[in-house]
This record gives structure tokens, C-alpha cells and sequence, in this order.
């Protein structure tokens, strides 16, 4: 129904929401996410293979959902734990995933706002998967940085989101969704892969790559060279 607004947003620019469906509209929001989950389910094992977290023992998943990506993650590398970080509304459905999968002696919920809310200790591996689209540029920069503290040594950050390319007018899909993104939140948006990692980079990441185009980036807290 905000599409119908479209007009609107773009005459005023400004968004006719406040915050986003996760945040106002919890049973909404468990619908989307049920989706997700549906596509991930599919796509998260692939996906944890691709990542090679092996050694690693503690994953931090910001905003992650219904868990998804955690149960991939954990069923992927045995030795692995994970906390999922996310609004307590939100968690409410992920528990519910999380004992399906049989994972709770695997699988923390962590419930708080990730802008406000301390993450406790230190993990291996954090992951932000569809997260950065829900808020502007400088909320997201504060959070790499506020992940980077949380990450030992060597840990990695991943990011997986729907990046545009640095004209802002491709890759197609992605420009639509950013149209829906602008009618359905107050502040968010797709960034391009460059912003990201700058913002990786000012949080004092190193060797920041794109594993894969438009969609998911990486970087390290620190490297065994430089330690
Ligand atoms: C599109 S979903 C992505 C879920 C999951 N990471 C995935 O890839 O399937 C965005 C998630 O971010 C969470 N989220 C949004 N704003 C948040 C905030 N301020 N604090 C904690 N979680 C938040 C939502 O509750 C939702 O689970």
C-alpha cells in the first residue's frame, strides 16, 4: 500500500513510514521473514560452504532473523556457536526455527537493538545479512565500527546485502528493490559496494573484498602479518 505513495516520496523525499515493518508491524514482520527463511533455506548451506569458517567457534549474526543463516552456519561446521542478535519481537519466531532445527545448545538469542545495545564478548566471525538497507549510511558505518570491537584478533566481518554499483543505476533488480526499500522504511536505502566497504575501512578493517558482486563483501579485524 505504500507503493500507492510512491509519487509522493519521490516529489518530497521523504518516506511515508516511520522506521521499518520489523520495528511497527512484528506480525508483518514474521511473515517476511517466514519468507526469507524459505529462501534461505535453500540458499544458506551453499552459502556457509562458500564462506569457509572453518576454526571458527563463535558467530555473531546481526539482525539475523528467523536464524537461518546461524542454523546453515552451525550445521555446516560442528564445532561452531552462534548468537543471533535482533529485536526481541523478531526473536520470538526464531526460537521457534532454532528448536526445530534442534540447534539451542548451538544457537543463543541475543535480543536488543543493535544501534543501542551492547553485544557481549568476542566473536570469530560476524555476519549482517539484509540488514544495512533498513537505516541510512551513518547508523550502518556505527555499527561496522561497533561489530569491529566485538571481533577477536583475526575475526571477519561479512556483509550480505543487495549493493548497487557506483552509478547507482544497476544492477536492475537491485534499483527496484531500492524503490521499495525508499516507500517502506524511513531511512533506508541501497548503498553501493564501495560505501560498505568504506565504511569497513574507516572501522579499521583490512583486507576488504567483494566475494562476490553486488552482493557480499568481506574483511578482516586484523591479519597475522601485520600482528
Ligand atoms: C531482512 S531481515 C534479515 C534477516 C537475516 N539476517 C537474513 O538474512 O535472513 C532484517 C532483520 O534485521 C532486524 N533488525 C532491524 N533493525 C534492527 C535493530 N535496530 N536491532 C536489531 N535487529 C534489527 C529485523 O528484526 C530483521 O530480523
Amino acid at each position: 500500500m505504500n507503493w500507492g505513495r510512491l509519487e509522493e516520496t519521490v516529489r518530497t523525499g521523504r518516506s511515508p513510514v516511520q522506521q521499518h515493518v520489523f520495528e511497527t508491524d512484528p506480525e508483518m514482520g514474521a511473515n517476511v521473514l517466514a519468507v526469507l527463511h524459505r529462501i534461505g533455506r535453500e540458499s544458506g548451506p551453499s552459502l556457509a560452504k562458500r564462506m569457509d569458517l572453518k576454526g571458527a567457534k563463535r558467530l555473531l549474526d546481526v539482525g539475523g532473523g528467523a536464524g537461518t543463516n546461524a542454523i546453515a552456519f552451525c550445521r555446516e561446521y560442528p564445532d561452531l556457536r552462534a548468537t543471533v542478535f535482533d529485536l526481541p519481537q523478531t526473536l520470538t519466531l526464531t526460537k521457534t526455527f532454532v528448536k526445530e532445527a534442534g540447534l539451542e545448545n548451538r544457537i543463543t538469542l541475543a535480543p536488543g537493538n543493535f544501534n543501542v545495545d551492547a553485544f557481549d564478548g568476542l566473536y570469530d566471525v560476524a555476519l549482517m545479512s539484509d540488514v544495512l538497507h533498513y537505516q541510512n549510511g551513518e547508523t550502518n558505518a556505527a555499527l561496522v565500527r561497533k561489530i569491529h570491537d566485538h571481533l577477536a584478533g583475526e575475526g571477519r566481518l561479512i556483509i550480505k546485502d543487495r549493493f548497487l554499483d557506483n552509478s547507482g543505476t544497476s544492477p536492475a533488480w537491485t534499483t527496484a528493490f531500492a524503490v521499495h526499500i525508499m516507500v517502506n522504511t524511513e531511512k533506508g536505502q541501497c548503498f553501493t559496494g564501495q560505501e560498505a566497504m568504506d565504511w569497513m575501512k574507516q572501522a579499521g578493517f583490512q583486507s576488504i573484498t567483494e566475494l562476490e558482486p553486488y552482493a557480499i563483501i568481506q574483511g578482516t579485524k586484523g591479519s597475522k602479518e601485520t600482528r
